[in-house]
């Protein structure tokens, strides 16, 4: 029941809606304007008092919920303590309610654990669906995006984005040399683990994006941020009891009162972060996504405009960058990396697409990814294979609606299986396989209809701010590793590819080989 993680409980303050579930003929008579009334509620398992379906979904719910589609079909319903969930699957189904039905699936639950962590401010978590809701995600969309492509620094990169994931791939290749050869002189344990490296370097491109700052690997403060977005990931993903049953978020347990704690530490760095950025704004020189959304705050007083965003809400904005772009990213280059080991022939076909398309003379950039279809269809099989975001962040209803002949009234919360689309035997044929040549057509270019099947980054209206730039990020790092270095496994060691339940799924524990360097560039 611990181990019943984060979408779960995301989904338990919706008690007052479960409470209504025996009652939705009358909701379906409050409806004045649709008539439903020949439409059933979604089928499901048959809950237990107080848990609910709890106990079915075990420890790992992807798979469970994945398993109880076939039996109900694209939508069915689960009670989860106190709450009912209806659990959306299938393509088509899930493209119908995100796109087709877009606001009516567009809402966020109204959750414990959200407003503890986002201090009900959020964009991401908190904040309803609505106009206010539209212009803020528009908004946080231009600062990315101004940002990203904003002027390179110094080096020869095509922009400021690529500028700061190059030097920090660049660095990464770096430590892990160094950690190899460290390792072979000091201790007996064979091979290097790449997570402490991986989450240092991936921490520095999205601290030099959001607040300007590039940490050295032992700077204090920094080792200080990477922990406390660790810990808060760790205590949500250990799941608590205030989040399945309401009543316990009046006593509070030890590990809700750390998460936070942690989350005051670090909204107290935020806050002197923008307080300094606010001090020497210079609307002439913007150094990160703070000074963008700054920027945003006075181009709206200058225009007048009336919205109802407060400018403390947009500059926060730069809240949910952070916490989005760590996570994801690390955990994606954490499978990749353990792909790439377990399947050294695709390695070599990655080496030799780096060899024919950039050479040793230079590093890999932005401008490669589209000239390398093997190494974009790798990366594709990642997300596919590993489907290591397996749910959506939790969607709710923004009113009564129907779908697929269902009734799904107002404020009902959703789950959004992406690991259920991305092992559907009907798209893929042999799901359970790592081949990355699915992708790819007979001309050697990436199928795109194929590619759109995949389902990591959710799709509509709440779909990932950050998805281009997620895969731009991936594409260097990956390239700039293996443009340095040759990864193996370590004699003996056992490659696990399967994951615990969990909001990013991350690999067991794996150690990679000492790495000869490839070509010197570097
Ligand atoms: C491989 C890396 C990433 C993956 C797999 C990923 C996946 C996701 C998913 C599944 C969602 C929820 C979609 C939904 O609720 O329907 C999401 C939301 C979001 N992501 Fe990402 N993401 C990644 C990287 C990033 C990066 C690098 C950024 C920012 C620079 C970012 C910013 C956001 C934001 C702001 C949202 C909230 C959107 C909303 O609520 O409307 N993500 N992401």
């Amino acid at each position: 029941m611990q181990r019943l993680t984060f979408y779960v409980n995301w989904c338990n303050s919706l008690s007052v809606s479960v409470s209504m579930s025996g009652c939705q003929p009358l909701c379906f008579c409050l409806d004045a304007q649709l008539d439903y009334t020949n439409c059933p509620p979604p089928p499901g398992p048959t809950p237990w008092p107080l848990v609910g379906n709890l106990l079915q979904m075990g420890n790992q719910i992807h798979l469970s919920l994945t398993h109880l589609s076939l039996q109900y079909g694209d939508v069915f319903k689960v009670q989860l303590g106190s709450l009912t969930v209806v659990v959306l699957s299938g393509y088509t189904t899930i493209k119908q309610a995100l796109v087709r039905q877009g606001d009516a699936f567009a809402g966020r639950p109204d959750l414990f654990t959200f407003s503890a962590v986002a201090n009900g401010t959020s964009m991401t978590f908190s904040e309803k669906y609505g106009p206010a809701w539209l212009l803020h995600k528009k908004l946080c969309k231009n600062a990315l995006r101004s940002f990203s492509q904003a002027e390179p620094r110094g080096s020869g990169a095509s922009c400021l984005l690529e500028e700061h994931v190059s030097a920090e791939a660049a660095e990464l290749v770096r430590v892990i040399e160094e950690l190899a050869a460290k390792g072979e002189k000091d201790c007996d344990l064979k091979g290097v683990d790449p997570v402490m490296p991986l989450v240092t370097s991936v921490a520095n491109v999205v601290c030099a994006l959001c607040f300007g700052k590039r940490y050295n690997y032992n700077d204090k403060e920094f080792l200080t941020i990477v922990h406390i977005n660790n810990e808060v990931l760790r205590i949500f993903a250990a799941g608590n009891l205030a989040d399945f049953f309401p009543v316990f978020r009046y006593f509070p347990s030890p590990s809700l009162r750390k998460m936070v704690q942690h989350i005051r530490r670090m909204n107290g760095f935020m806050e002197r972060s923008i307080e300094e950025h606010i001090n020497t704004f210079d609307k002439n020189c913007i150094r990160d996504i703070t000074d963008a959304l700054i920027a945003l705050c006075q181009d709206r007083e200058e225009s007048e405009d009336t919205s109802s965003l407060s400018n403390s809400q947009i500059i926060h904005t730069v809240l949910d960058i952070f916490g989005a772009g760590f996570d994801t990213i690390i955990a994606g280059l954490q499978w990749s990396l353990l792909y790439l080991i377990k399947f050294p022939d695709i390695q070599d076909r990655i080496h030799q697409e780096i060899d024919d398309h950039i050479g040793a003379a230079r590093l890999p950039g932005f401008s490669d990814k589209p000239k390398m279809p093997f190494t974009e269809a790798f990366l594709y099989e990642v997300f596919r294979h590993a489907s290591y975001v397996p749910f959506t962040i939790p969607h709710c209803t923004t009113r009564n609606i129907s779908l697929n002949g269902y009734f799904i009234p107002k404020d009902t919360c959703i789950f959004i299986n992406q690991y259920q689309v991305n092992h559907d035997r009907d798209i893929w044929g042999d799901p359970d396989t790592f081949r990355p040549d699915r992708f790819l057509g007979h001309s050697g270019l990436l199928n795109k209809e194929l590619i759109d099947k995949v389902l990591i980054f959710g799709m509509g209206k709440r779909r990932c701010l950050g998805d281009e730039f997620a895969r731009l990020e991936m594409f260097v790092f990956l390239t700039t590793l293996l443009h340095g270095l040759r990864i193996g496994n370590v004699p003996g060691q056992e490659l696990d590819l399967s994951a615990d339940f969990g909001l990013t799924m991350k690999p067991h524990p794996y150690r990679i080989t000492h790495p000869p360097p490839r070509l010197s560039v570097l």
